[in-house]
């Protein structure tokens, strides 16, 4: 048992890849766990394969859909007082800008910002009448520099840290913690569910992700950087070495950055 044991913890993107992963290690660190998704016959395998599956309560949810939302957080909040919520699900894209219609762009930002943004909102009023609760959310490290084949999916997350900073600001003296998390390559099939051009998962499986960590090492990351209080950190290997030159070298970092393959 960890230092999560009977902590009430949320996770949203639960049914897969780091969402999966994270769910089960802080179940594993003896946290109660909800888990939500749109997908709820994925949601029932990650509960099943979770260590204490008694303590794992499935919610399902569509992140592009404002009244799901209000729906499924009026009543997890009317059954549980939430602790933790990690705003996680996602969706990548690759697609160029110029074969890109607005309507892609806006189905990423909907999932990937607002739908954290509403979940955000719904569960801070119970945090802040309760004086205590923590609020993490999975960016990328695409969250603080543009990359090929990303241009909304990249716009994005860098919203997220606009909104999560200025948040961070108004609730830290108020007990509330805000996270903001840039994973480098995952080895999950986030290239697979990424949108193409025609709004479609591309399906394909990407190098940088295939030789990415794996899910669960990226979770005992996670959990590392959330049980310390860190306010922004990386996950993943190698590639992590582009915050220090983004931050100090950024001419040399943008030519390499150049050079880095699409997929
Ligand atoms: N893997 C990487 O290399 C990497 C790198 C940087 C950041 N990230 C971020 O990490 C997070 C998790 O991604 P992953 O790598 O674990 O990919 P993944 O395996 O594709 O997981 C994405 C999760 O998001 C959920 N999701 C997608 N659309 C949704 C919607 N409309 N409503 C509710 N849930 C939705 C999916 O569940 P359903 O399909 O069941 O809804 C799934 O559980 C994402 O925010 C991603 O941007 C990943």
């Amino acid at each position: 048992m960890g230092q999560f044991q009977n902590k009430v913890i949320w996770i949203t993107g639960a049914s897969s890849g780091i969402g999966e992963a994270v769910s089960k290690a802080f179940n594993a660190s003896g946290a109660t766990v909800l888990i939500s998704s749109r997908r709820k016959e994925e949601l029932e395998r990650v509960k099943s394969s979770c260590p204490f599956p008694d303590k794992v309560y499935i919610f399902p949810l569509d992140l592009t859909q404002s009244s799901s939302i209000q729906a499924v957080t009026s009543e997890v909040l009317s059954k549980f007082e939430i602790d933790l919520l990690f705003n996680n699900g996602g969706i990548s894209q690759r697609s160029l800008t110029a074969e890109t219609s607005i309507e892609n762009d806006r189905k990423i930002f909907e999932v990937n910002y607002f739908g954290h943004v509403q979940m955000t909102k719904a569960v801070l009023p119970q945090m802040l009448k309760r004086g205590n609760g923590h609020i993490v959310t999975t960016s990328s490290l695409t969250g603080k520099w543009g990359f090929y084949l990303r241009s909304a999916y990249a716009a994005s997350k860098h919203a997220l840290h606009g909104f999560f900073d200025s948040l961070r600001m108004e609730v830290e003296d108020l007990g509330i913690q805000v996270t903001l998390i840039t994973p480098g390559f995952i080895a999950t099939e986030i290239s697979k569910h990424a949108l193409d051009k025609s709004g479609n998962p591309s399906g394909e499986m990407d190098n940088n992700q295939a030789q990415g960590i794996s899910a669960e090492e990226c979770a005992r990351q996670i959990l590392a950087g959330v049980a310390a209080g860190k306010q922004e950190f990386g996950v993943g290997g190698n590639e992590l070495r582009g915050l220090f030159l983004h931050r100090y070298f950024p001419r040399i970092f943008r030519k390499i950055l150049k050079r880095t393959a699409a997929r």
